[in-house]
């Protein structure tokens, strides 16, 4: 079924033209609740929406919230036809086209296509999420447990919330539902939210590597960026239309609603919005905590991830069989490590410890007053509470970084088990099965994993590189210098070596576990994870405990703060006003993310990184000609691809000048989970696919900056070029509700 709707631009544009001024006026920061959208229904559609709420979230009738899946553990996805079809990221989709991927059927490199519903790929583990219904259930989680809570433990307290949710989710769990009750501003508010699972669900399409992952690493978090990171699958479902283990007799589900696709395209300045799943922000945190992210723990990162990854890029560069074996470890390092940077530098470019603790001036005079009375010390007990779990915090760090980063350590603990089974103190699994289990890890193991580029991480990692530059040893081994202690690890070490380990394997009995406790490697992770469990863990658990109730009462704090109006009343001579936008613009605090559904909105828009420096909003096919590098594994660009450039062979898919659009970006606030989120227009129709944020602007989990911060999106008009004029995938196409431009269906119809 396809739509053709005419459409008159011009009219549309010099509409839109007479309202530009009023969308000066708003801040484009926050992460709004579905269920209470009503509060922002006014300004979406003073900036553009044609919608009202009930439209995007509704119980009652079906709702775009109902085209939205929570897509396998961590992404998003949006259903687009009546036939189950849903779009999402090619990184999101990673792991099961890797799953069906082979030397034979290589789809990540190639691609693939289903020519029909039976070519479709069944991925075993990968399940989309249906929100049916939020509900706020604080009165029933938290009655009668605020007014007590002083006198009561944190633990306690976590107990009886989890009596409570687990009363509350039993019977719908009992009508096949899945419920979660999340905590929302810190605990100050629960809801439930009440998910219908699908579990049958196949790969249908994904475009190749250079292009779903075009630009690879070096173009992550960046603009201008021209990814087509988009994959495509399908739910499946029994012949009543009800979720359903795989089954080769279930058949493409019928969604209650799916998104129509817009290939109209869009200006500077217009409406967007994202309906996903962003999965975590800290917004409302304290000056103490953005001073340790700023100062200890991202920087403390960002050095251990930059030896590593110049070890790893070494190796990689020397030789291409170590390059596929460390591919995807390295994005994994590098993803954290480039966005840190990017964290690091935007939250000291906004001050955001100076203007944190300029609102704290004025929270902690406001707690002289009726209102703020009851919180009264509650900040010198957070600055306390972080004053006591930095030095822990950084041997957490010290741990996971530099202890954990040679990847033998952790591998080795792994056998703790098997040894437990062998002794007989653990009895939950059979010889055999601890040692099949240990045999399949070690075959993961072994296949990406070369024991030189581990032994120079190890050499490398035991110190650690101080903000003078002076190298402090962080691993050491009294009695023995480092060298002959990894001549041990690496020269004699079962989990250093291939063949080593296979012939360990191959002779195991119940008494081996005593060669394996003489393991040196086996023994070193016994000894600095236990030194980890018992001398870090506990503090680290005990002061975050204390951090968490702190938290929750500041967090009730600046909420009541902002709506007893006193704010303006304390602000004084001297005291800056760059308190938080979300402190102060907005008329309510929108909670912090924790992967749940949430409504961002905002405008396709520029910006400027740097001076003299003007980014515009929306990258071309001629950018990736650009980019090309038949040399350059991440910029290798496709006969097919060059050939469709060359003719300019775009069919509807063109912009209004004739190009080819890749990506756009724009102000919706979006945060890691939201990749695969639809980005839909005013009309709610599809746009775009979230996929990426700026580097510079990846301090907005801590401190959004309208200036700076923008979302990444594939242009849907790329996304269905590739699947129609690369691909020649047109039975997807053909099943999508489309509308076309205004000058394609001019074309048409002559
Ligand atoms: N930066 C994006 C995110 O945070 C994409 C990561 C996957 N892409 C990559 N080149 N590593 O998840
Ligand atoms: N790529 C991220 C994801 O997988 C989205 C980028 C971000 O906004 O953090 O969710």
């Amino acid at each position: 079924m396809m739509i053709r709707k005419i459409f008159n631009r011009k009219l549309v544009v010099a509409f839109a033209w007479a309202f530009a001024g009023f969308s000066m006026l708003h801040a484009d920061e926050g992460m709004w609740l579905p269920l209470l959208l009503d509060q922002n229904e006014a300004e979406m559609q003073r900036m553009g929406l044609q919608l009202k709420a009930e439209d995007i979230y509704s119980i009652n009738h079906s709702s775009l919230k109902d085209a939205v899946v929570i897509f396998g553990g961590g992404c998003t996805g949006e259903v687009v036809s009546d036939q189950g079809l849903v779009l999402t990221n090619h990184h999101c989709g990673y792991s099961a086209i890797q799953y069906h991927s082979s030397v034979e059927h290589d789809y990540l490199t190639y691609g693939f296509w289903a020519g029909n519903f039976e070519e479709e790929l069944p991925c075993p583990g990968l399940e989309v999420r249906f929100l049916k219904e939020m509900r706020d259930v604080s009165g029933q989680i938290l009655a009668g447990l605020d007014e007590v809570s002083p006198s009561l433990s944190e633990q306690t307290r976590k107990d009886s919330i989890q009596a409570r949710a687990d009363r509350l989710s039993t019977p719908l769990e009992k009508e096949g539902y899945e419920v979660r009750i999340v905590p929302f501003y810190y605990g100050n508010q629960y809801y439930m939210f009440i998910y219908e699972v699908f579990r049958d669900v196949r790969l249908v399409g994904t475009p190749p590597s250079n292009i779903g992952k075009f630009g690879g690493d070096t173009d992550n978090w960046m603009w201008p960026r021209h990814t087509g990171d988009f994959s495509v699958f399908r739910i499946y479902a029994d012949e009543n239309n009800r979720p359903a283990p795989y089954s080769p007799s279930n058949r493409p589900y019928v969604p209650k609603h799916h998104l129509k696709i817009d290939l109209r395209g869009y200006e500077e300045g217009d409406f967007t919005f994202v309906v996903g799943y962003p999965g975590s922000t800290q917004e409302y945190i304290t000056s103490y905590a953005v001073r340790l992210i700023q100062d200890l723990i991202d920087p403390m990162r960002i050095s251990a991830r930059t030896e590593r990854l110049d070890i790893i890029k070494a190796a990689m560069d020397r030789d291409p069989k170590t390059r596929i074996q460390y591919a995807s470890k390295a994005a994994g390092i590098a993803n954290g490590w480039k966005k840190w940077q990017g964290e690091v530098k935007g939250i000291r470019r906004l001050n955001v410890v100076g203007s944190k603790q300029d609102y704290e001036t004025v929270f902690q005079d406001w707690c002289q007053s009726v209102n703020g009375r009851e919180f009264t010390g509650v900040l010198p007990a957070l600055e306390k509470a972080y004053q006591d779990l930095e030095p822990y915090l950084a041997m957490q760090i010290i741990f996971q970084e530099h202890t954990l980063a040679p990847e033998a350590v952790s591998f080795a603990y792994s056998f703790t088990r098997l040894r437990n089974v062998s002794t007989g103190s653990d009895t939950s699994l059979s010889l055999e099965e601890a040692l099949a289990s240990c045999r399949e890890r070690a075959d993961r193991f072994f296949k990406d994993y070369d024991p030189v580029v581990d032994r120079r991480i190890f050499e490398r990692l035991a110190f650690m590189e101080e903000a003078d530059g002076t190298r402090t040893q962080v691993i050491s081994f009294p009695g023995n210098t480092l060298e002959k202690q990894l001549d041990w690890f690496y020269g004699k070490s079962v989990f250093t070596s291939q063949e080593r380990m296979e012939a360990f394997l191959d002779k195991y009995k119940a008494s081996s576990y005593k060669a394996l406790e003489r393991d040196p490697l086996f023994k070193y992770a016994q000894v600095v994870y236990g030194q980890y469990f018992n001398q870090v863990y506990p503090f680290i658990k005990k002061y975050n405990e204390r951090i968490d109730s702190l938290q929750r009462i500041y967090m009730r704090g600046q909420i009541k703060l902002k709506e007893s109006g006193d704010f303006a009343s304390l602000m004084r001579v001297g005291v800056k006003n760059d308190i938080p936008v979300s402190n102060v613009g907005s008329e309510r605090l929108y909670p912090d993310a924790n992967f749940t559904m949430r409504v961002a909105y905002g405008q396709v828009k520029g910006f400027k990184p740097a001076d003299a420096v003007q980014y515009a909003p929306y990258t071309t096919l001629s950018g990736i000609m650009e980019k090309e590098n038949p040399d350059i594994y991440d910029y290798v660009v496709e006969a097919k691809l060059k050939d469709l450039y060359a003719r300019k062979d775009y069919g509807p898919y063109a912009n209004a000048l004739g190009e080819m659009p890749v990506a756009f970006i724009g102000t919706n606030h979006t945060t890691g989970g939201n990749s695969g989120s639809p980005v839909l227009n005013g009309d709610g129709y599809l746009m775009g696919i979230n996929f990426d944020r700026n580097w510079e602007g990846t301090m907005s989990d801590i401190r959004y900056d309208a200036d700076m911060c923008r979302n990444i999106m594939l242009d849907i008009r790329y996304c269905l070029f590739i699947i129609d004029k690369f691909a020649g995938a047109t039975r997807l196409i053909d099943e999508m509700d489309i509308l076309y431009p205004l000058w394609w269906s001019e074309n048409a119809a002559m």
